[in-house]
């Protein structure tokens, strides 16, 4: 890739896409330097796929339930990537656990966001297993995807205070907004070199 190239994303979704908008719109707006090349989700139904296509985005779904077993699957959802030629996957709120297959096929070039202030409450539930122990302090991080569940190098990280009268739903807020920061700047380390791909 040449330095005034775009970097190519595909954005892999389950839900809301709230991630994947502001991922869009600091492509559009030039503030990263990077084109969404496709929307990827499991969820035939996410909001996501909305949100892609009233931006004209490629979307694409592939359902686990349509595939005989996860290798079969992991396959089809690696091949759709390659096929759209991006050079980055960004998990935006993906709710599946890639392989390994699927990790070194893309070795060093996934990157995910999580919210909580990693390595602490990795996997489900992280606002609530913040609220359950007790923290002053959360927040959200994004990070290259290793074999581990949210365990690979840390990029950037943002930190939200933990009132004391918060909900999940209130602290989740919270953290969003930061996410909506954080994500489309770690992109744009990328982009711009001064993160390099992690060769693991
Ligand atoms: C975000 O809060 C993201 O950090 C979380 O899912 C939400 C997706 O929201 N991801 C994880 O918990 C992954 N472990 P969105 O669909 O509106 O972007």
């Amino acid at each position: 890739m040449f330095a005034t190239d775009k970097l190519k994303i595909a954005v892999l979704v389950s839900g809301r896409g709230s991630n994947l908008q502001s991922i869009v719109d600091a492509c559009r707006s030039g503030e990263i330097n990077a084109d969404t090349v496709l929307v990827l989700s499991d969820n035939s139904k996410a909001k996501a796929l909305e949100r892609a296509r009233n931006q004209s985005i490629k979307s694409k779904v592939l359902q686990r339930k349509n595939y005989d077993d996860v290798a079969t699957y992991d396959v089809a959802l690696s091949d759709a990537v390659e096929e759209s030629g991006a050079d980055l996957v960004c998990l935006a709120g993906f709710m599946r656990i890639l392989s390994k297959k699927f990790i070194h096929r893309f070795d060093g070039n996934i990157i995910n966001v999580h919210p909580s202030l990693l390595p602490s409450f990795p996997g489900l539930a992280a606002q609530r297993q913040a609220l359950d122990h007790g923290v002053k302090v959360s927040g959200c991080t994004v990070h290259f995807v290793d074999e581990g569940v949210d365990t690979g190098p840390i990029i950037i990280q943002s930190c939200v205070p933990v009132m004391p009268r918060d909900t999940v739903e209130s602290l989740s807020a919270r953290i969003l907004e930061q996410e909506h920061i954080i994500y489309p700047k770690a992109i744009q380390m990328i982009a711009s070199g001064e993160v390099k791909r992690w060769l693991g």
